[in-house]
Order: structure tokens, then sequence, then C-alpha cells
């Protein structure tokens, strides 16, 4: 794989706006896995955290627009392009699966939509921000606000219990300890591993190392998950286990997810199938309510 570089980055995240410091929100509701809030909700306060949102609180932006996008990779004067020219809209609390074969352009466009990478041309709005208006720290507080991103390979930390993984990103957002694992300990309790903080990953089967990735992804609160084949290192009974949290946070808290994924079973969960083939969207599918 050649993403390693974005994928790390992601783990740390990056500065941010402070929601909880002051606002109508308690620090006890304001981003644990269980407070449910709806989209809408987060969206207003996220809107006046963050000040760079283009629309005014409660209006229904779009959790991406992609238009025309790009992205090619140089190497030794070889031009890849992976992306040639996607557009597309993902709403709030969509359910999204894509699909297609390996090298298509999967991973480099969730690489886009999750701010760990930035296009070669075409505009990408995030929660109604154009990614090109913002510089490496803007997108690091875009992405740390907005988007939690698993990976296929999980990327924790080795060496640090699951209940430091999980708190991580708060770091980032001036949230202090005993709040950060407050917060932790809630995100776990609700991808049920309340009873494996204190353990390292290493001491942890590949199914709870998943569920602590979500529970990374979930800490601080956003409306939308976006993971690259979070099953594809599972065995089938924890890929169904994972799969239900991603679905259940989908159906009960209302986050988009948008997942890769090869598998026809777990794609046929998603209400929305895009199709990737070299470097474009080849089928965009809807299906059920
Ligand atoms: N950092 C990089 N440098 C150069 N080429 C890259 C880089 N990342 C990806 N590519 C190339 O871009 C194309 C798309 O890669 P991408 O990882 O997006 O595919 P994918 O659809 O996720 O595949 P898979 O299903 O195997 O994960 C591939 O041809 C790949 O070799
Ligand atoms: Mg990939």
């Amino acid at each position: 794989m050649t993403t390693d570089g974005p994928e790390a980055r992601d783990t740390a995240g990056g500065p941010e706006a402070h929601r909880t410091a002051g606002g109508t929100e308690t620090p006890g509701t304001a981003g644990g896995p269980e407070a449910h809030r709806t989209a809408d909700g987060a969206q207003a306060s996220e809107t006046e955290a963050s000040g760079s949102v283009g629309e005014t609180a409660g209006a229904r932006v779009a959790a991406f627009e992609a238009v025309d996008l790009t992205r090619s990779y140089r190497l030794e004067g070889v031009s890849v392009d992976a992306l040639r020219g996607v557009s597309l809209r993902i709403d709030q609390g969509e359910f999204v699966a894509i699909l297609g074969p390996s090298g298509s352009g999967k991973s480099t466009l969730m690489h886009l939509l999750g701010c760990l990478d930035r296009p070669t041309s075409g505009t990408l709005r995030v929660n109604g921000t154009d990614v090109a208006t913002l510089d490496d720290a803007g997108l690091a507080e875009l992405r740390n606000q907005a988007v939690g991103f698993v990976f296929q390979s999980f990327h924790l930390l080795g060496r640090t219990s699951a209940l430091e993984n999980v708190a991580l990103p708060l770091v980032y957002r001036g949230v202090g300890r005993s709040e950060r694992r407050e917060r932790a300990r809630r995100a776990l309790s609700a991808v049920g591993l309340a009873h494996r903080l204190d353990h390292r990953p290493s001491q942890m089967s590949g199914g709870e190392q998943q569920r602590v990735a979500i529970a990374r992804a979930l800490v601080g609160d956003p409306k939308v998950v976006l993971a690259d084949e979070p099953t594809g290192n599972l065995d089938s009974r924890n890929g169904q286990e994972v799969m239900g949290i991603l679905a259940e946070l989908n159906a009960v808290r209302g986050v988009a997810v948008v997942l890769v994924t090869h598998e026809r079973e777990v794609a046929d969960l998603a209400r929305r199938r895009i199709h990737v083939r070299d470097g474009l969207v080849e089928l965009d599918e809807r299906s059920g309510p």
C-alpha cells in the first residue's frame, strides 16, 4: 500500500475549534457517542464553532460535494491518474458503499473526502467548505472536526491503551484530560468494549481492535464516518459485528457512513452504491426507502 503517509497523519488529527468551550452544550453531552444529537444539531454547533463553514446554521449542507475531482500521483516522472474526474454529492445521514476493482481509485477518493489529501484539480466541499480555501492547518482542523476515519488495518498506536488511543483526537481539540478519558470511555462502551479500556492493541483480537478504531473515529462526534474496507482484515463474525456498529450509528445517530468494500453482503447494507472504475464513477445506484 502506498497510503501510509496520510493514514498515519489521520490518527493525530489536528487542532480543533472548541465545540464544548462555550454555548449551550455541557461537556458531558457534547460529543460522547451515545449523545443522541441530530445531524442538524451537530451541524449548527459546528458551524458556530468553526466559523469556516460557508452556510448558515440549520441549512442542509451536503457532507461532500465533489465536482470533476482528479488526483494524479507522480512517480519518477510517470504520472498515475488515480481519479480522472469524479463528481458526486453525499448528503448528511446517507449510508453509501464504494465499490470497484483494485486500483480503481477508491482509497484515493476516500483520502480526498477525509481531508487526508488534496485533489489535483476539481472542487471539493466538505460540510460546505471548499478545501482549496484552506491551508494545511485549516485542512487538519476540518478533518478533525468533520470526519472520523476507519482503516482496514486499524492504525492504532500499538503500545498505548485502548482508552488513550480513543482519547487522542480530543487532545488536538484542547479537551481536558478527565473529559477526554470520560468521552473515550463512553465511546468504547458504545462499541461494546467497556471491559477492555486498559488493553493494548496487541492484547486484543482483530475485531476488538477495529472496534477501538471505530470508537476513536466517533469520539469527536463527527457527522461522517469514512471507512476504507473496515472488515477487510476480519473474519466474518467480527466483520458482521463491525458492520452492525456502523449500521446502527447511521440508523440511530444519523451519522453518514461511507465505506469501501469488496463484499457484496456488506454493500447490500448500504442504501446507495457508488461503483468506481479506472478513476471514474461508473454507476451510482440507490435502493430501499
Ligand atoms: N501514493 C501513491 N503514489 C503513486 N500511485 C499511487 C499512490 N496511491 C495510489 N496510487 C495508484 O493510484 C491508483 C488507485 O489507487 P487506490 O489505492 O485509490 O486504489 P483502490 O481502488 O483503493 O484499490 P484497492 O481495492 O486495491 O485498495 C492505483 O493505480 C495505485 O497504484
Ligand atoms: Mg484501497
